[in-house]
């Protein structure tokens, strides 16, 4: 029996929507449970959302929320974003669940009980973007290096925990286990830092500064810091310490992240489990940083990528191989939408979704649709060393896949869709059609070639799981849609001689660009990536909606938003609204307009509004337009 897999991405802050960053790490975590999966191995893969401290309540603040209702907002949004991205992980924690806090309390009694933390009086510079003290070597110019703020000073009693204890042990834990921290660049800035002495962590917030955090068990005038809340989520996600899940997968567990958090996942962590007495976790894979047009991504900069606008404009297949295919796991990348465009059209379009639809038209053509038989004799004259090339593929991805290597690991696949498209070329069916006395070397070829299909709809699963369950269902392979083993991808001549295949399907439909320059998101609808529809209701429940015709007498900018309206409407009454409909309307343009509103949803405060009520809008990826009524009507006359 292979042992379990355990994957965790790290929890997000919920103080921004999800971008490209995030998007990565998740579809990495995806990519690799997907591919532990076809090992055969049982696996469990974590993610989640990182909801306490300064950040969030002052993010909260900003909105007009408070923090829990902000940080349900958010959290939302990231949930609803995996399954999008057909990311589908076992667990979704909040370090808001009641079960996280209880474990985090518990936790931290036994380190204290243990002696490792002590209360002490403690003056330093803190940066409140980073949330954490600095000491005057991690400053730049006396700045925060993340912010380049200037820190504050401030004076305080809190919580310290021991980490200066355990250093000698870490550097030592390090150097016998070499791959612990991956790739060995991380490993080393790890060790770097531990050249240097090691201070001891603060750990608490007094409650008359921070209030929404987890109170300390043996202070109630105390929250936990919120790095040493954040990360217990990987044990209190699997029931720690009790739950069946935290004895099958925690000894096998393997973290994700990205170079901006290797020093509480590198240093903090692994102390904090050997002072809980939890064993270590066995790799923390570290990742770089996407870029974006060459510029760090920032909301100052107005570059953040969002991931479902790529999605709902390319699919998430193509996203997703964009993402592995595109950046060497560790180093920095790039990303841009012409790269992207570039590789849907070469990549997916050209190479895999020409193979794929030349190959099953042929088999229509000349068998019917038919899977032709394999062909007498074993080693096949005409195979032309396509099983050793499909072998060698087979190994080239696993060893990549094994190491990070996803770039590595869909080259090699790519190398053999190349490789059978020569094979078309050179063995030239057609030609072979022409002649019956050739029909059997016709079988033998088409054998082959939808032989390599299947292979090659295996390997790509992981990372393009439609496009692979598409390719599996057009092959009638005996798995169904169901992801086959890589032991099935190993065994030449799994393909059934005699199934009917189904007509051929266009996997990726080239895109086309009518200008040079132009943005595809202005030309391109690829089938199937309209929003899925939602589940049918009955009449009922649609009679509950109160919708009704309301007559716009007023309409201004919110402050401080680019996207919202204030308008006052007549709906029978005077209400306020507040609309997402800034970028397209200009409040003059709709005095006098009547629109229609869901004049009975729950009032919500918007950027500290109340809106009392929806305007209804037909919104595309670019403009959104206002739901009208076809001539004057009375203000407030109901929908039927
Ligand atoms: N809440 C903490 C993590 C606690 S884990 C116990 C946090 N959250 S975060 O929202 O800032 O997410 C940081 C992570 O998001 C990075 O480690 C990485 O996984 C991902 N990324 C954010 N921006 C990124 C890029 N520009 N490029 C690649 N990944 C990045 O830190």
């Amino acid at each position: 029996m292979p042992e379990p897999f355990y994957i965790t991405t790290p929890i997000y802050y919920v103080n921004a929507r999800p971008h490209l960053g995030h998007a990565y790490t998740t579809v990495v975590a995806d990519v690799l449970n997907r591919f532990h999966q076809m090992l055969g191995q049982e696996s469990y893969f974590l993610t989640g959302t990182d909801e306490h401290g300064d950040k969030v309540v002052r993010a909260a603040k900003e909105e007009g929320l408070s923090p829990l209702a902000y940080v349900d907002q958010i959290s939302e949004l990231f949930k609803a974003l995996w399954p999008e991205l057909d990311v589908a992980y076992d667990c979704f924690i909040r370090t808001t669940d009641p079960a996280h806090i209880k474990v985090v309390r518990e936790i931290l009694q036994k380190i204290y009980d243990a002696g490792d933390i002590y209360f002490s009086e403690y003056e330093g510079a803190y940066c409140f973007g980073c949330e954490r003290f600095y000491t005057e070597r991690e400053l730049v110019d006396g700045r925060c290096p993340d912010h380049k703020t200037i820190p504050e000073v401030i004076r305080e009693s809190n919580y310290f925990f021991r980490m200066s204890r355990y250093q000698d042990w870490l550097i030592e834990y390090m150097e016998t286990h070499p791959d612990f921290i991956r790739p060995e660049r991380y490993r080393n800035e790890v060790l770097a830092f531990l050249r240097e002495p090691l201070e001891d962590l603060c750990i608490s917030r007094p409650k008359t500064r921070l209030q929404w955090g987890i109170t300390l068990p043996f202070d109630e005038q105390y929250v936990t810091y919120v790095w040493f809340d954040a990360l217990l989520n990987y044990v209190s996600a699997l029931g720690y310490p009790d739950g069946e899940p935290f004895k099958k997968f925690w000894p096998t567990v393997q973290h994700l992240i990205a170079k901006d958090i290797l020093k509480p996942h590198g240093i903090y962590w692994p102390i904090m489990l050997k002072a809980a007495g939890i064993p270590l976790y066995r790799h923390l894979n570290v990742h770089g940083y996407w870029n974006v047009d060459e510029s760090k991504m920032s909301k100052s900069l107005g570059n953040v990528v969002d991931p479902l606008e790529l999605k709902n404009i390319y699919g998430s297949d193509a996203f997703r191989y964009f993402l592995m295919r595109e950046m060497v796991f560790g180093l920095d990348s790039n990303f841009s939408e012409e790269a992207l465009i570039q590789r849907f059209n070469s990549d997916l379009a050209n190479d895999l979704g020409n193979l794929f639809s030349r190959s099953l038209t042929m088999v229509h053509k000349y068998f019917k649709g038919i899977v032709p038989q394999e062909g007498a004799g074993t080693e096949s004259e005409l195979n032309l060393g396509l099983k050793a090339d499909a072998e060698k593929a087979v190994e080239d991805y696993q060893r990549a896949m094994e190491d990070l290597a996803f770039h590595k690991a869909l080259a090699a696949v790519w190398e053999f869709i190349n490789r059978i498209n020569k094979y078309i070329d050179v063995t030239a069916p057609w030609e072979l059609a022409k002649r019956k006395s050739q029909h059997q070397q016709l079988q033998k070829v088409l054998y082959n070639i939808l032989e390599g299909l299947r292979i090659i709809a295996g390997l790509i699963y992981p990372m393009m799981p439609r496009a692979a369950r598409l390719m599996q269902a057009h092959l009638e392979l005996p798995s169904g849609d169901a992801f086959q083993k890589l032991e099935d991808l190993k065994v030449w001549g799994r393909t059934i001689p005699g199934t009917k295949l189904p007509k051929t399907v266009t996997l990726f439909p080239r895109i086309v660009l009518d200008e040079p320059g132009n943005r595809a998101r202005e030309t391109v609808k690829p089938a199937g990536t309209s929003p899925a529809a939602k589940p049918e209701i009955s009449m009922k429940v649609f009679e509950q909606m109160d919708l009704r015709v309301a007559t716009v007498l007023h309409a201004e900018p919110v402050p401080r938003s680019q996207k919202l309206l204030k308008l006052k409407v007549d709906v029978g009454e005077e209400r306020t609204i507040v609309a997402g409909i800034a970028e397209s309307y200009q409040p003059e343009d709709l005095i006098g307009k009547q629109v229609v509103i869901v004049a009975n949803l729950k009032p919500a405060k918007l950027m500290g509004i109340l809106s009392r009520g929806m305007a209804l809008t037909a919104a595309d990826k670019d403009t959104c337009r206002l739901i009208t009524v076809d001539g004057p009507c009375e203000p407030g006359t109901p929908l039927t």
